[in-house]
């Protein structure tokens, strides 16, 4: 399976800084064939940078966009438009369920309307610090797995991605704690064995699943050897872009 390193850059960057970015990085990277590197520009960003990428070294990815094609939709954007533009789309992080109020009903819905749009959805996952605490964490894993899959249709269940992410170990969450990989792989353990139950073997062995929290050039590669772990969902760390080559260059030698 290919390792899949993918750079969340949230809102940060206006246009022209994010165009500097990308050129420097495309500059930088060889074309790695086993290693997708993905980064997720802000929205106004992704139209010019699509003419800019190197599709063969970089994809885009959006961070978010309704479920619906058209429609009377103040302020949102669709799958549709982004199609061509982007290879790929986080779906359901914890900033858009917590500060947007997204649900696993809205989130299932998204997941379809990015296949229907062949775009490759990335379901995020991920409890907070006190559910873990309660002891909820299986049940709210299981819980927003199965339902932000539910609309998609058992065809499609190998076109979708899934990133584990903490909510406690995002880096912008208050006290954030780095993850350790024993409880990385837990929690792994548990998307594979939920992916079993409802899709059959074939297809989960067949679904990445990334890790995200907090993820920086001295831990990637800690991370990236977790067994279960195809890539990483990086935030802060992929705004500095001798950070984010860096645990590109890690997931390189990791593979090797
Ligand atoms: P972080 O963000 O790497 O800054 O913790 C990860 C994410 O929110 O996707």
């Amino acid at each position: 399976m290919k390792t899949y390193i993918v750079g969340n850059w949230k809102l940060n960057f206006n246009v022209g800084e994010a165009s500097i970015y990308l050129h420097k990085l495309l500059k930088a990277l060889p074309n790695y064939r086993d290693i997708d590197v993905v980064v997720a520009p802000s929205v106004v960003a992704l139209q010019p940078l699509s003419l800019q990428v190197d599709r063969h070294k970089l994809k885009l990815a959006a961070q978010n966009a309704f479920y619906r094609d058209y429609g009377a939709f103040t302020g949102e954007i669709s799958f549709t438009q982004l199609r061509g533009i982007v290879d790929y789309c986080i779906i359901g992080h914890s900033e858009r369920r917590h500060i947007f109020g997204e649900d696993n009903k809205m989130i299932a819905k998204k997941m379809a309307a990015a296949i229907r749009n062949k775009i490759t959805p990335i379901l995020c996952i991920g409890e907070t610090e006190s559910e873990r605490a309660f002891g909820e964490t299986a049940d709210v894993i299981r819980d927003q797995l199965i339902g932000g899959l539910s609309e998609v249709a058992d065809d499609d269940i190998e076109k979708v991605i899934v990133a584990y992410e903490p909510v406690w170990a995002i880096s912008s969450t208050k006290a954030a704690k780095l993850a350790t990989p024993d409880e990385i792989s837990e929690v792994v353990k548990l998307i594979r064995k939920t992916l079993t139950e409802v899709y059959g073997m074939k297809a989960a062995e067949k679904i990445p699943v990334l890790f995200g929290g907090s993820v920086s050039p001295a831990n990637a590669g800690a991370y990236l050897t977790v067994p279960g772990v195809n890539g990483l969902l990086i935030g802060g760390s992929s705004l500095i872009l001798s950070e984010f080559a860096d645990i590109i260059e890690t997931a390189k030698r990791v593979k090797a």
